[in-house]
């Protein structure tokens, strides 16, 4: 899981927008549904572009999938689109809220044309589809309790 730039403020920053929610929870998140179905999941944040593309890079090593929210960086890089690409890891894209009903300069995204799968305007619920639909494809099951 790779959290990009702002999700760090998660919480506290814009919740209107992006909820109230704090990156920590949501990490915890998916750490507890990884263990329900059997998947290590392992979570980062970076604010800066270059760290993004070296975790993108260093994960081909051992991970099986991707799940990605580029934040502001969905918009503008090339090189976060490309990197996914050339390391070939089922990639889910996943939004907070839904970029297409925002400003127009949202509507754009570069990442999303090298992913797998996108999930958008779910709030935090998000990355758990994302999460399970990854784990599904991958042969396991999530059976809601
Ligand atoms: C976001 C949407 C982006 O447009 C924005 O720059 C973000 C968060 C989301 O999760 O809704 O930082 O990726």
């Amino acid at each position: 899981m790779l959290h990009g730039p702002n999700l760090n403020l998660l919480g506290t920053r814009e919740p209107s927008v992006y909820g109230k929610t704090t990156l920590a929870e949501i990490d915890q998140m998916l750490l507890r549904r990884g263990e329900q179905l059997g998947v290590q999941v392992r979570c980062a944040q970076s604010n800066s572009e270059g760290e993004l593309v070296d975790l993108i890079q260093g994960a081909a090593a051992w991970a099986d999938a991707l799940i990605i929210n580029p934040a502001g960086y969905s918009h503008t890089s090339v090189a976060i689109r490309d990197a996914i690409a050339a390391v070939g890891i089922r990639a889910v894209e996943v939004h907070l809220s839904n970029p297409q009903a925002r400003e127009p300069f949202r509507h754009l995204d570069l990442v999303a044309g090298a992913c797998w799968a996108l999930v958008a305007g779910f709030g935090a619920v998000g990355y758990l589809v994302a999460l399970e639909r990854v784990a599904a494809a991958h042969g396991l099951a999530f059976e809601e309790s």
